[in-house]
């Protein structure tokens, strides 16, 4: 046996817990080079935002160095997310996972928990964008502190940039505080064309802030778009109510998996477990529990993420964890069409 075979057979003992399979089968070691003790090699994971990160590098630290002979381990951890999108699909640039977040009704917090989780995908090295599909009450605008117009060429359209994140918005069109008024075949055709004619680029994912409800919008935008998967956004007293039961029931009607559900605002006004509750009697990841908090929504009307605002903040660090099981979950769903590399 040489020593890259040695190295492989040693890193065969480290199980993705998410996959279910060890890292040299899901082919992620890439790049490996093994000489006089000194080993090196990369681990590409399937994505950038991997809660499980440095735990992987440590296990395949330790089983090489446990290998005789071997004095120096050097491992560079690096990912390429992959995407299940169709080929061919009609999305304007290379957009590799659409996720949308949407909720039963308006005002439990759903553009201020896409923004966060978009912001907290991006600071992991993920290449992220925000749709805000909000026709009827557009925030992201606001929530990013956007107040410009995008450029356009032709028929394309290019997003506007802010804190790192890609965004396209019907608040960028319209004049501030115009009330906008849409009629079914003209929100259709608006959507359709922040999905194919914005030059996107390259995107790792495309989060959806959704209009609220479980109307026409958001059957028509699930029909649009090739979507990964959804979030749900629930408050924590919601859970006696339908509005979040009607939004499951919206997904598994267009065959939309759910990601996980957010529990937002909780505290002593709205109390909380609500968003355990649902995970539980509908069988879907809960992704945490965010608190109801003055300084939430502050950064939200001055046009930073409270993720950038305060990055040390415990707030920051629960939309951190959201973000990363919110991946996982992705990852997982994508590993069903992962193919296994013999390296
Ligand atoms: N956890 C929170 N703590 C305090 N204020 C919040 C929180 N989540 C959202 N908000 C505020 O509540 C309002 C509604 O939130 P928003 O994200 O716009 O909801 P939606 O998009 O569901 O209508 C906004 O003013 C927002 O800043
Ligand atoms: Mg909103």
């Amino acid at each position: 046996m040489n020593d890259k075979e040695a190295v492989l057979e040693a890193l065969k003992v480290v199980q993705d817990p998410d996959l279910h399979k060890d890292i040299v089968t899901l082919g992620f070691i890439k790049d490996l080079a093994a000489c006089a003790g000194v080993v090196k090699f990369k681990i590409e994971l399937t994505t950038p935002a991997c809660p499980v990160k440095e735990q992987l590098k440590q296990q395949a630290y330790d089983a090489v160095m446990a290998i005789e002979g071997v004095t120096t381990v050097n491992i560079e951890m690096t990912a390429q997310v992959k995407s299940s999108l169709p080929v061919g699909n009609k999305l304007g640039g290379d957009i590799k996972h659409v996720i949308a977040v949407t909720s039963g009704k308006g005002g439990v917090g759903k553009s201020t928990c896409a923004v966060n989780l978009a912001a907290a995908l991006s600071a992991t090295g993920a290449k992220v964008g925000i749709l805000d599909a909000d026709v009827y009450g557009p925030n992201i605008p606001v929530m990013l502190g956007i107040h410009r117009k995008p450029e356009g060429r032709g028929k394309k359209l290019f997003p506007i940039k802010a804190h790192g994140i890609k965004t396209m918005s019907v608040g960028y069109m319209i004049e501030d505080g115009q009330p906008v008024m849409w009629r079914g075949p003209m929100l259709h055709r608006a959507l359709q064309q922040f999905l194919q004619d914005v030059e996107w680029g390259e995107l790792d994912y495309l989060i959806v802030d959704m209009p609220p409800g479980t109307g026409d919008a958001q059957l028509s935008l699930a029909q649009l778009v090739p979507l990964t998967g959804m979030v749900v956004v629930t408050t924590p007293q919601e859970v006696s109510q339908t509005d979040v039961r009607r939004a499951i029931g919206m997904a598994e009607q267009v065959k939309t998996t759910i990601l996980g559900v957010i529990e937002n605002m909780a505290g002593e006004i709205f109390g909380e477990g609500g968003g355990k509750t649902i995970s539980e009697k509908f069988d879907i990841p809960f992704l945490g529990s965010i608190p109801l908090q003055a300084d939430i929504r502050k950064c939200g009307d001055s046009g930073v993420p409270l993720v950038i605002e305060n990055a040390e903040s415990n707030v920051a660090k629960i939309f951190a964890d959201m973000a990363g099981k919110v991946a996982a979950e992705i990852s997982k769903i994508q590993a069903t069409s992962l193919p296994v590399l013999e390296v």
